[in-house]
């Protein structure tokens, strides 16, 4: 029995997809804390349980026969290194076999705000002595959703990472890391630094929408101040407009570059680039 948390998310309904075409889906169990969101999925065989971090009661009856849990991390930056806790404590007293984590790309060396929840909850998961994988992810694709939209519709990227490369791959190529990881043998206590094959700097992102989107983008590197201070009259909060400059930075000083090809080997095939995912984009 494999159960997925936070299944009702992207990168959850994304692994059950890819658990439904690896194993019978009554070996599946998707752990949501809205059960009545996945009843497309319950009606394929997948048993749909009740789960939510913040409410460790909920942990023991999702978790029971499991085999194999994916822990998906929760998107509370500061709160959800005590869920994930909350979370792999119910784990070990259910008697889980194994336990995967997404965290996130070379998270104990990592300089990126997000890193301290997942150095937490690995250093937790070793702790509980359960068996583990820790699936690194670097970042999405989809996380420049809105930066395209925007690109499309003002001809600018505005940024602050300069030449700072961004080793990107879409959720399913995740999703596929972990289903692998879940499905294969010899799992037992690794780490995964899992990130797309090619990297991309801004100034080649907007070259390539460029390219997609048959007209001129530009990228335009300005100083973290003047950044902070467009995020800032977009519309975004203070703390939020922080975060994003703070990833600016991070990408600048290469936290996020590594092409090590380890998601790719895992998945058996190349990881989606760049200008494929930028075709999805266009209107
Ligand atoms: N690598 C990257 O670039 C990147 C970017 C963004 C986020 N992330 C991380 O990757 C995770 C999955 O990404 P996503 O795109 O699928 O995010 P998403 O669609 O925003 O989904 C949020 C996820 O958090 C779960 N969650 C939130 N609070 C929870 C709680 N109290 N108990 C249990 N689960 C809880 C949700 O589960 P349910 O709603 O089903 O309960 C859902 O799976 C995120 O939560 C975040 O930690 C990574």
């Amino acid at each position: 029995m494999i159960v997925v948390t936070g299944a009702s998310g992207h990168l959850g309904r994304l692994v059950l997809e890819g658990l439904l075409d690896a194993v019978p889906a009554g070996e599946i169990v998707a752990a949501t804390r809205r059960p009545d969101s996945l009843a497309d999925v319950a009606s394929r065989g997948v048993q749909v349980r009740h789960a939510d971090f913040a409410e460790p009661d909920t942990l023991a009856a999702a978790f029971t026969g499991a085999d194999k849990l994916l822990l998906i991390s929760a998107d509370t930056p500061g709160v959800r290194a005590g869920q994930h806790k909350a979370a792999v404590e119910a784990a070990a007293s259910a008697g889980v076999g194994f336990i995967a984590y997404t965290s996130v790309l070379h998270a104990n060396v990592s300089p990126l705000i997000v890193a301290p929840d997942h150095t937490a909850t690995e250093e937790v998961i070793v702790a509980s002595g359960l068996p583990y994988a820790f699936l690194r992810n670097g970042w999405y694709l989809e996380n420049y959703e809105q930066t395209v939209r925007s690109a499309l519709d003002s001809g600018v990227i505005v940024g602050s990472a300069g030449d700072g490369r961004v080793a990107t791959a879409t959720r399913a190529d995740y999703a596929a890391g972990a289903v692998a990881v879940l499905t294969g043998d010899g799992q037992e206590n690794t780490v995964h630094e899992l990130a797309g094959d090619t990297s991309w700097s801004f100034p080649e992102f907007a070259a390539e929408l460029s390219a997609v989107a048959g007209r001129e983008i530009s990228y335009r590197n300005v100083t973290r101040d003047e950044h902070r201070a467009r995020l800032i009259e977009a519309g975004l909060p203070e703390q939020t407009a922080d975060v994003v400059l703070s990833f600016d930075r991070d990408i600048a000083a290469g936290a996020l570059g590594d092409t090590n090809g380890q998601l790719g080997r895992l998945i058996g095939r190349p990881t989606t680039p760049l200008n494929e995912w930028l075709r999805t984009q266009l209107p």
